[in-house]
């Protein structure tokens, strides 16, 4: 069994990408600039937009954090979206979800200039990306393939099952691991809620992504010897062990699914840095105008 070692891959990348950083501002051009903004005081999103801005500053970018209180407007809000479209200092910039419930997310993303959304979430990326033209892919399912393809795992004509079909995870890993590509090339099935004999169609699996937000769903008996387990996962939960009171739970048995598996991811340490590293090399990707010209 082989640990996927998100943590490691993701310093390396974040390494490459300051090194072009270095390179682009050593020639006169412009720092890469990364802008945020978080709605109210959720605990996971503070915390994840606070590793954002600390991996903009290991990549050499420039960030700027944006912060609203959980009852601002919709209209303010989108005010502030307008102006960043605007706003030709800031190469990309997040809205991170969710957002409180009395505002439109949909509309929020749809208001983001699909050029600057880094987060890969606008229809025009996210339709983009189905049909297998450059864009913006979002940041976990591009974590996902990115450890796929370091780890030299072989997908074409693999059976992938993937666990969720949330708009952020299941929906786009789904439509990559099929594509004509490497990784991809993959037999995909997407199991949900309504979804029967999920068991019996894990057990036919080569790879497993699961994405369902389901603390250890994933068991022994689900996976057949030499799989390749992605957890996408990372429930907070109580502990009393960790400091903060809480740890995050993948939503695979690790000690139980671990010992069949040929490769498997831990989390933490597993997609998760690999999500906040596909976000910094989308804003590369923006300053650099790589993916759409003006
Ligand atoms: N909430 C959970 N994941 C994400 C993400 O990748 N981007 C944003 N903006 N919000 C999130």
């Amino acid at each position: 069994m082989t640990l996927i070692d998100g943590k490691a891959i993701s310093a390396q990348i974040k390494q490459e990408i300051a090194a072009e950083v270095a390179e682009i501002v050593a020639k006169g051009g412009k720092r890469p600039h990364l802008a945020a903004i978080l709605v109210g005081h959720d605990g996971g999103s503070e915390t994840y937009v606070a590793h954002k801005v600390k991996a903009c500053g290991e990549c050499g970018f420039k960030s700027t954090l944006i912060r609203f209180e959980a009852d601002v407007t919709e209209e303010e809000l989108l005010a502030k979206v307008r102006e960043l479209n605007e706003d030709a200092d800031v190469d990309g910039f997040i809205v991170q979800l969710p957002l409180p419930k009395h505002i439109s997310e949909q509309k929020v993303i749809e208001t983001i200039d699909y050029r600057k959304d880094v987060d890969g979430f606008h229809p025009i990326n996210v339709g983009r990306m189905s049909i297998g033209l450059p864009c913006f892919v979002s940041a976990t399912p591009a974590g996902i393939l990115e450890l796929l393809k370091r780890y030299e795992i072989p997908t074409k004509g693999a059976e992938c099952v993937v666990l969720g079909r949330s708009n952020i995870v299941g929906k786009p890993v789904a439509a990559l691991m099929m594509q004509k590509a490497y990784p991809g090339n993959a037999t995909v099935t997407v199991c949900h809620s309504a979804t029967k004999n999920l068991a019996e169609i894990c057990r036919r699996a080569d790879i497993i992504i699961a994405a369902l937000g389901s603390p250890e769903f994933v068991k022994a008996d689900m996976v057949k010897e030499g799989a390749v387990i992605i957890d996408v996962g990372t429930t907070r939960v109580p502990s009393t062990v960790t400091k903060s009171g809480w740890k995050l739970k993948g939503d695979v048995d690790f000690e139980a699914v671990a010992p069949k598996c040929s490769f498997i991811t831990p989390v933490p340490g597993g997609v998760g840095p690999m999500t906040i590293v596909s976000l910094m090399r989308n804003t590369l990707l923006a300053a650099k105008k790589a993916v759409y010209a003006d």
